[in-house]
């Protein structure tokens, strides 16, 4: 019953979760909400619209990132041995006085929101939309681990039978579209599992992340002589380190000092991570092709509105968007009433997005990061056989160049109708704003086509029907399967965030969940507590 619940509630349902693992389960921790980013920030709201302008004020305000890039393997070696060294101090901290850090960078978290969302919007081209819930997000993570960290105590009882010991530094890589909150996760993670951490920022974000880590330096700095760590060491123990890819980037990775990587990007780079030193562990999110099934029993006015949020959110650029929407019999069908009406809402609605800079209000959805090429250039610009364009792509260079953007990085949104099975854009992750439309006989014709993909990260389903909903969640083969809701936006303990297939490399416990950070250390055998 209770997981009837959480199907109606849009909640997700991971296979990966009930995976039996060798390591026992730990005991569910108390939801200790109300969680920010549970909330949907509504720009619409005058209160939030007068906040939002001070925000997009700070650009004549607005810091590049502070810290120079490293610039000779001897830095890197430097960074990696003052990692080590405060990992021997951070490792003998217990774990409830290392929550008590992550609390602190919570709150630390919170009063550089302002800061956080302008960067995101200067660096990134978020609108504040999306920047916003992503502080919300970063800060559920801090208050999160630290309970997660409490758990982790000899004296609790979450883990029966079982003894966790740090180990070493953790490196964190992360990607350039969630600048903030995916980093600062990795890092809160392994601080809360007692590792020092390295974070090396995307090279087009680097001030998202450098304001997070002092947010967290801070934090250290106002405990540490309480939970009695040294202060000259602190700040060693989470570093913030620029570092460009190429030599300095593979010298850091394949650095003996460095005991784990937490990467989240492209497949290729954990391949090449994996080639550099096969024996480094590797715990990657990768990428996504997602699809959200439409059956006819859906609710139609919300399937669409959770089709264009989910598809082109950040222009795309998630790798939990929706690339296909796969419309079930009639649906699919634009001669019958119900598969006119999708298309015309739907091109409606596609139609009306507000394209332009972050950095005016106006904007839904903002430009890509970095100017579109290789695979989503081909996907904004070329057709393959079959298919017509349902809303058409087009570049905007002379707004973005009047935008200070370069030219290829302000694009409308895009939806290719008629995509074929097998095809470039039925099995290809393109990364920004464009859709493939996809049509099958019935729920298990769409079912195969969503699990053809060697991907797995999210996927969806619109519909009302108990019955189907129940058979695709026992089908669909993804990490983070949502039920009549959009397949972004995963909210920290309550959606846990994770693929499969393709879309993980490593152990697997998702992010923003109770196994999470229990990846990040050593377990020995402990006697059960009578
Ligand atoms: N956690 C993000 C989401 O759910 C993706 O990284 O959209």
């Amino acid at each position: 019953a209770a997981f009837r619940a959480s199907v109606a509630l849009g909640v997700h349902y991971s296979p990966a979760d009930v995976t039996p693992r060798r390591r026992p389960r730990p005991a569910p921790q108390p939801l200790t909400g109300p969680f920010h980013n549970a909330v949907d920030t509504d720009p619409s709201v005058e209160a939030h619209r007068t906040w939002a302008q001070d925000v997009t004020g700070l650009r004549s305000g607005y810091v590049p990132a502070i810290a120079e890039p490293l610039a000779t393997s001897a830095q890197v070696d430097e960074v990696v041995a003052l990692a080590r060294r405060a990992a021997a101090a951070w490792s003998k901290v217990s774990a409830p006085d290392r929550g008590r850090v992550l609390r602190a960078a919570a709150k630390h978290l919170e009063a550089a929101r302002t800061d956080l969302v302008a960067a995101m919007v200067h660096e990134a081209g978020k609108t504040v939309a999306e920047a916003d819930p992503e502080v919300s997000e970063a800060v559920d993570f801090a208050a999160y681990y630290a309970q997660a960290a409490e758990a982790l105590d000899p004296t609790s009882e979450a883990w029966p039978g079982a003894r966790f010991t740090p180990d070493g530094v953790t490196l964190v890589t992360p990607p350039w579209n969630f600048p903030v909150a995916i980093p600062i996760g990795g890092v809160l993670a392994g601080l809360a599992a007692g590792t020092a951490v390295i974070a090396k920022p995307a090279p087009p974000t680097p001030r998202c992340l450098e304001i997070a880590v002092e947010a967290v330096h801070a934090a250290l700095d106002e405990v540490a002589q309480e939970i009695g760590l040294d202060s000259a060491l602190a700040r060693d123990v989470a570093q913030f380190v620029r570092v460009p890819d190429g030599d300095l980037g593979r010298r850091l990775v394949t650095h003996d000092g460095v005991s784990r990587v937490i990467l989240t990007g492209a497949i290729e780079t954990a391949e090449m991570f994996a080639s550099w030193r096969p024996e480094l562990p590797v715990l990657a999110e990768t990428s996504g092709k997602n699809a959200l099934i439409v059956t006819p029993s859906a609710d139609l006015d919300l399937a669409v509105a959770d089709v264009v949020r989910s598809a082109f959110g950040h222009a795309g650029q998630k790798c939990s968007a929706a690339s296909l929407v796969i419309l079930v019999g009639s649906v699919g069908d634009p001669r019958t009433a119900t598969g006119e009406r999708f298309r015309r809402q739907l091109t409606d609605a596609v139609a009306s997005l507000a394209v332009g800079p972050a950095t005016d209000l106006a904007t839904v959805m903002g430009p890509l990061t970095e100017p579109a090429q290789g695979k989503l250039l081909r996907a904004l610009t070329t057709l393959e056989p079959g298919e017509t364009w349902l809303v058409r792509p087009r570049r905007l260079d002379s707004v973005a160049r009047d935008a200070g953007l370069g030219r290829g990085r302000l694009w409308t949104p895009g939806v290719r109708d008629g995509v074929r099975p097998g095809s470039f854009f039925h099995l290809t992750e393109c990364f920004g704003p464009v859709l493939g439309i996809m049509t099958a006989r019935d729920l298990d014709e769409a079912l195969a086509l969503q699990n053809a993909v060697s991907f797995g990260l999210t996927g969806g389903i619109h519909s009302l029907d108990d019955v189907e909903v129940d058979r695709w969640l026992d089908r669909v083969e993804v990490g983070n399967a949502y039920v009549n809701r959009h397949i972004t936006g995963a909210i920290v303990q309550r959606q846990s965030f994770g693929g499969w297939k393709a879309s993980s490399v490593g152990p697997g416990a998702k992010a923003g969940g109770p196994n999470y950070i229990a990846q990040l250390g050593r377990w020995e055998d402990a006697p059960d507590v009578p």
